[in-house]
């Protein structure tokens, strides 16, 4: 039978790097959610679909084709058959997953797509409703988090490496609001399940992290 593990938690939270290493030591397969509801905002940018037209959102999410392949132990997500790995980590497309997240068309269809993938094999998926909506008869739920103040670090830290110039306390405002539009929508909110182990990443290496959720695992197991 397959196994699973959930992770969820606030934007910068360490969620998709600590999921990659716990999945390669266990040998099970990540499966990074956000990515999906990204290649569907992707398509509604294509299709200048509005973030405020409901009616449009879920009219064309049905026509959105999303699909998930494993290449090189790489989770790629196709579109329509096209693979928009390189496409969909931009801030307009993330912006316009937060808004197209919210609507029950776009999530059913996605929530069934990560159903599928966990029935036919062993996974760890992140994601906002893994532990409370997707799988919530997972081996393991994890809510991990971490202050906001450590999360603006982190993503400044990120964006200067890459050589661009910000504000963190910008960067910091944009985090606090995210979490609060992610916490307060009508459909699955970002909430700790109640079967879930909270670990708060402030102060924690990744690898620190990642240790104590395979031993939290093999404990359960
Ligand atoms: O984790 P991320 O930043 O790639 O996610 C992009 C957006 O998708 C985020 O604003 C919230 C939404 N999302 C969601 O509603 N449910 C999930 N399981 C994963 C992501």
């Amino acid at each position: 039978m397959s196994k699973s593990i959930a992770i969820d938690g606030p934007a910068g939270a360490g969620k998709s790097t600590i999921a990659k290493i716990v999945a390669k030591k266990l040998e099970f397969i990540y499966v990074d959610t956000g990515a999906m509801y990204r290649a569907m905002a992707l398509y509604m940018l294509k299709n200048n679909i509005s973030a405020q037209d409901a009616t449009g959102i879920s009219a064309t999410c049905e026509s959105a084709d999303i699909t998930i392949k494993y290449e090189n132990g790489e989770q790629v997500v196709y579109l329509n058959g096209e693979n928009v790995n390189g496409m969909i980590r931009t801030e307009e497309v993330g912006n316009m997953a937060s808004a197209s997240s919210v609507n029950g068309d776009v999530r059913r269809k996605l929530v069934e797509l990560q159903q599928k993938l966990a029935a036919e094999t062993s996974v760890v998926m992140d994601g906002r409703d893994i532990g409370t909506v997707v799988l919530p008869n997972a081996d393991l739920k994890v809510f991990l988090t971490a202050s906001s103040k450590v999360r603006a670090e982190r993503r400044y830290k990120e964006l200067v490496a890459k050589g661009e110039t910000c504000d963190i306390n910008k960067i910091e405002a944009d985090i606090i609001d995210r979490d609060h539009r992610d916490m307060t929508r009508e459909i699955s909110p970002l909430k700790q399940a109640d079967d879930a182990i909270l670990l708060d990443s402030s102060d924690m290496g990744i690898e620190e992290v990642a240790d104590k959720i395979i031993e939290l695992y093999n404990s359960k197991a």
